[in-house]
This record gives C-alpha cells, structure tokens and sequence, in this order.
C-alpha cells in the first residue's frame, strides 16, 4: 500500500523512536500495561497509529487477532518481526481501511493528539467516528493521550544545568512562548504548561525529531473535551484514569516542587459504543 504524502514520521523519526524504545524502563511501558487490563476478554483488536506495534507485541499474548494501522510505513517497519501475527494496514485515522463492526477493541495510544494538533478539527472528529464505525455494539475503545496541565503557576527546584536545558528548550519551542522566572538561586517560577512540556519535551532536543516537537504541546486535552467528542460521536465514557506523574519527571532531573500541587500527564479514558 502507498505511504501517506502527508505522514508526520519519516525515516530518521520512525529510526529514533524504535533506539528509544530498546531503553524504555517500566515507566514508559506502564500505559500499554493500563491498556492490556481492559484487553482481557477480547478477541479481535486494533491499535490505530500502533507505530512500530510494541503494544500488539503485548496485547498478542492474550487477544486473538491483533491489528495495527499507521500512516507511516517506516513507523511499522519491524512489526512483522516482533508480532508476526499482527495485520498491517496503512491508512490513516479518518478513513480507515477496515470492516465495520468488527473489533470488540479499538485503542489509540499517543495518537489523537497529533489529529488534534496538525489537523482539522473535523478530522479529529471523522477519526473518533471511523472508530466507532469499525467496533462492534458495545465494542470498547481505549484513547491514551496528554492531558492539559491546566493554567496556573508552580515554584519548583531545579540544578543550574537542568535550568540551562530548560532555556534551551524555550528557545525552541515555537507552540507558544514559553519562559520561566527566577525566583531565588536555583528556584524558579513556571506554569504548569511550560513544565509539563519541558519535562516530556527535552529528549527531544538535538534529535531527528526536535522540530515536529517544538511544534506541538503536550498539553493537549481535558476531561470535558474528551467527554464532548466522543458524545459527539456516540460513545460513552465508562472509565477515566490519570497517570505519569510529574514528580517523578522532576525527580528524574534531580528537581522537586517547592510550592503547589504536582498533577498527572497522562490520561486513560475508556469509552464504549452506543447505539
Ligand atoms: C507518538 S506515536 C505513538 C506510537 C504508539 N502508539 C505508542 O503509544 O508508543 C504516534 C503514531 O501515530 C501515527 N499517526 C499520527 N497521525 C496519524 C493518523 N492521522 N492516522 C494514522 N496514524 C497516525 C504516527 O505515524 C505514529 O506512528
């Protein structure tokens, strides 16, 4: 099948991901293992934008039948190797070559955003609708993605070189402008947006990927919103879960909060399908 002009990842992204993912300690992998709990009595799966399919790796050792659709071909190369079971199918989210009410699971990790973000909002829309479109009656779709961190401000520490990282993160990240202020030493003063960006941002400063991500946030979505399309598109919330803390990120940079209260990155909304 022909690869989407359109695609967000090429060669040397789709390259940076798969090295990335060989290091990946429990933390990263603790999405896939909220996924896979509600994976237990299904039988035919889809992982939309499954990349290079290290959750149908997981998910193949309990469902039967797993699928996996990209727009990017160079994203799932290698998935014949690690799940030689899965189907690959290139297409992207808003038209997807797939049957109607077939899967009993549909899931998008760390995908929608990009909908969101690089495209219309009527495409994020037909996307949620091709989902529900292709699950079964009462068919379950698991949407991971980045929560909006909310307005306000946060006093934290940080060493003086993870303090130099952040002015170069702000330098180059173009989504908004992005500044923090110094309040004493080493304590500075930041919105909660600004730092939840920097924290899962900075690994991709100087990589093949820098440029797609300075110009996306990690702020992304609320519960409300997520509730509001996915109603729009005849789907009911069953379950929400927030988890990624970033205490641990800050902790991870040798920082800690100095004043106000840490909160979750990430969500795990899983929704049913309604007729
Ligand atoms: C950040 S990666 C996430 C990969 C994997 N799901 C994970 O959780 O690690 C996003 C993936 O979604 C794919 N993608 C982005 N927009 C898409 C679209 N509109 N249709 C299909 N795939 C898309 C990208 O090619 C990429 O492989």
């Amino acid at each position: 099948m022909e690869q989407s002009d359109e695609s967000l990842y090429g060669a040397s992204e789709a390259d940076f991901f798969r090295k990335r993912a060989e290091s990946w300690d429990k933390r990263d992998l603790q999405k896939f293992d909220l996924m896979l709990k509600y994976c237990e009595d299904s039988t035919r799966l889809v992982d939309v934008g499954c990349g290079w399919g290290k959750f149908l790796e997981i998910a193949s050792k309990q469902v039967d039948e797993v699928w996996g659709v990209d727009e990017s071909i160079e994203m799932t190369k290698g998935i014949e190797q690690n799940c030689p079971r899965a189907q690959v199918v290139i297409c992207r989210a808003d038209n997807l070559d797939l049957p109607s009410g077939y899967f009993d699971i549909a899931v998008t990790s760390q995908m929608l955003h990009e909908v969101k973000l690089f495209g219309t909002r009527d495409e994020l829309y037909r996307s949620l609708s091709e989902i529900r479109r292709i699950l079964v009656s009462g068919g379950k779709y698991l949407l991971v993605d980045h929560l909006d961190a909310g307005d306000g401000n946060v006093d934290v520490f940080l060493p003086s070189e993870k303090v130099k990282l952040l002015q170069e993160f702000e330098s180059k990240f173009k989504y908004y402008r992005a500044k923090h202020n110094v309040m004493a030493g080493d304590i500075i003063r930041i919105s909660k947006r600004t730092l939840q960006d920097f924290l899962s941002k900075d690994i991709f400063l100087n990589s093949p990927m820098e440029s797609l991500e300075m110009n996306e946030t990690h702020n992304v979505f609320t519960r409300g919103e997520v509730e509001d399309c996915l109603a729009a598109v005849g789907m009911r919330i069953e379950d929400w879960i927030e988890f990624m803390d970033v205490t641990d990120d800050l902790i991870n940079k040798d920082g800690r909060f100095i004043s106000g209260k840490p909160w979750m990155r990430k969500f795990l909304c899983v929704a049913a399908r309604e007729d």
